[in-house]
Formats: C-alpha cells, sequence, structure tokens
C-alpha cells in the first residue's frame, strides 16, 4: 500500500493501521480511502485479528479530505466520483475500531476518527470541522456525528465557525474516551485495543452493531443530505476561491455566488 501501513501490534489480535502522508498532514485523497477500505475489509475477514487502532502521526491524525484533489471539481463530478461511498463500506466494518488522534483531526480528518467506535487522544489533538473556511461544509458526517456528540449548540459553533477543539474540552464533551500526554496515546489505544480482544469476538461484533443502531436510523438520512448538500456547493463559486485561495496561501474573498 502506498499510503497506509499496516502491522499487526506486539499484541495478540491487535491489527495497527498507520496513515502515512506525513507531507500532507495525512490530507485524505481518494487513494488512501481506498487503502483503508480495502485493508478494513480484510482484517474484518481474518480472524487472527479481534480489534483495529487506526493512528496517524504525532503532528496530524489527518487534516482532511485533499483539497488540492477536490479543488477543481464541479457537483456533477462530485456526484459521479461520489467519493463517500468509500466511507459507507468502512462504516460497514464488523470489528472495533479504536481511532489513536494526535495534533490535527481536522474536516474529513475528524469525521475519520468518529467514523471509528472510541477515541484516544493525545493533550496535542485539535478536532475540527473547518470545511466553511475554504468554501464548503462537511461532507463525510461531521454534521450528524458531531451534533450527536456534542449536541446541537457546541456542533454548529464549530462547523459555522471552523474552530477547533482542544483534546480537553472534547474529552468533556464526550467526543474521546481518553486524553493522555502524547508519548502515551498510542500505548493507551494499544491497550483499550488488547482489552477488547480478549472478548467474545462475536459478542464484541453484534454488541458494537447494536450501540451503533442507536442511531443509524437517523444517521442514514442524515448523511445522504450532507452529502447533497456537500457536492451541491461545488457549483458555487466560493468553493473555488476558498480551497484556491488555501493551495495560494491566502486569505478567501467570499461572495456568495
Ligand atoms: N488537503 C491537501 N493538502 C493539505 C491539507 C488538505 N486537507 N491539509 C494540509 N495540506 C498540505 C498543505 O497544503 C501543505 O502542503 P505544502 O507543503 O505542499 O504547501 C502541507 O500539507 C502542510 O500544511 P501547512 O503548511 O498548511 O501546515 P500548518 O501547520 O501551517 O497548518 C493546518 C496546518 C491548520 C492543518 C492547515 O494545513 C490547514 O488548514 N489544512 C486544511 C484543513 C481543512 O480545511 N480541512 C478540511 C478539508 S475539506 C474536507 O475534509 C471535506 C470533508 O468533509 C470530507
Amino acid at each position: 500500500m502506498k499510503f497506509l501501513l499496516e502491522e499487526r501490534a506486539a499484541r495478540p489480535g491487535v491489527a495497527l493501521l498507520t496513515l502515512n502522508r506525513p507531507k500532507e498532514l495525512n490530507a485524505l485523497n481518494l487513494e488512501l480511502m481506498q487503502e483503508i477500505k480495502e485493508s478494513l475489509q480484510a482484517l474484518d475477514k481474518d480472524d487472527s485479528v479481534r480489534v483495529i487502532v487506526l493512528a496517524g502521526n504525532e503532528k496530524a491524525f489527518a487534516a482532511g479530505a485533499d483539497i488540492k484533489q477536490m479543488a477543481g471539481r464541479n457537483s456533477v463530478d462530485m456526484l459521479k466520483i461520489d467519493q463517500f461511498s468509500t466511507w459507507d463500506q468502512i462504516r460497514k466494518t464488523k470489528k472495533p475500531i479504536i481511532a489513536a488522534v494526535s495534533g490535527f483531526a481536522l474536516g474529513g480528518g475528524c469525521e475519520l476518527s468518529m467514523l471509528c467506535d472510541m477515541i484516544i487522544a493525545s493533550e496535542t489533538a485539535k478536532f475540527g470541522q473547518p470545511e466553511i473556511k475554504i468554501g464548503v461544509m462537511p461532507g463525510a458526517g461531521g454534521t450528524q456525528r458531531l451534533t450527536k456528540a456534542l449536541g446541537k449548540a457546541k456542533a454548529m459553533e464549530l462547523v459555522l465557525t471552523g474552530d477547533f477543539l482542544s483534546a480537553t474540552e472534547a474529552e468533556k464533551h464526550g467526543l474521546v474516551n481518553k486524553v493522555v500526554p502524547v508519548e502515551f496515546y498510542l500505548t493507551e489505544a494499544l491497550n483499550l485495543a488488547e482489552k477488547i480482544s480478549k472478548m467474545s469476538p462475536l459478542a464484541a461484533s453484534l454488541a458494537k452493531e447494536a450501540v451503533n443502531r442507536s442511531f443509524e436510523t437517523f444517521l442514514d438520512e442524515g448523511l445522504h443530505f450532507e452529502r447533497k448538500n456537500f457536492y451541491l456547493l461545488f457549483d458555487s463559486e466560493d468553493q473555488k476561491e476558498g480551497m484556491n485561495a488555501f493551495i495560494e496561501k491566502r486569505p478567501p474573498k467570499f461572495t456568495g455566488k
């Protein structure tokens, strides 16, 4: 795999996947998402694996979907590519997935961490949905999962301002399971994975399914609605301006067109 490292942690039953585009702060391009999907599907079928840990590096879990890959697209391109159908497949993973988050978890990066079943964060973790700053909105579950985790007021604030949530605040609001010093976040995630790996794998996967079911009917509709709005924004001038301004490293000038 080009952008993803897969290894068996030195603990029986635990697999570790590491996003590996460090220069781009693990920006989630289509290829990386495909690799995550394929890897999770294979691990799901592998009886020697019971729990999966998904990590980035100390500076970034992931800084979002790859803006450079999306900047020139229009809404028809977005609908045809339908990049989030890969995310639907990832969501079907039966085994528990723990996100180990340090540094930036922004946009699609925040959404990917929330797609996992639990989050262990380092003290340096920053969560946010800054899409509004580049003329779009969250498209991979942010408006839905963040709202469920934080409540409407706080989620609305983050989605409309693009401000970041610190690890401590994220823990206070119930977005993450635990915050630990940066040198321990991966170990802590692997420890949690190891603990769960000793449980019945069948019970674990059915329990995961049942917990998710508590909000999944609404989630399906919500995800669909969010995705259409996200794709629609790719016919706006503000999307072009916002993404090009990011690439050109200048402040955007939004006109509402
Ligand atoms: N896509 C593509 N490239 C990205 C990226 C992204 N999301 N985030 C960072 N990069 C690249 C930068 O362009 C830069 O590349 P160059 O060295 O070639 O210029 C490199 O990664 C390092 O980034 P910075 O120099 O910007 O690092 P920084 O420490 O100064 O800033 C940051 C870090 C605040 C995270 C900043 O990079 C940033 O704001 N990134 C974009 C965050 C964002 O808007 N995410 C949402 C994307 S849209 C989305 O995710 C939609 C969805 O719902 C799925």
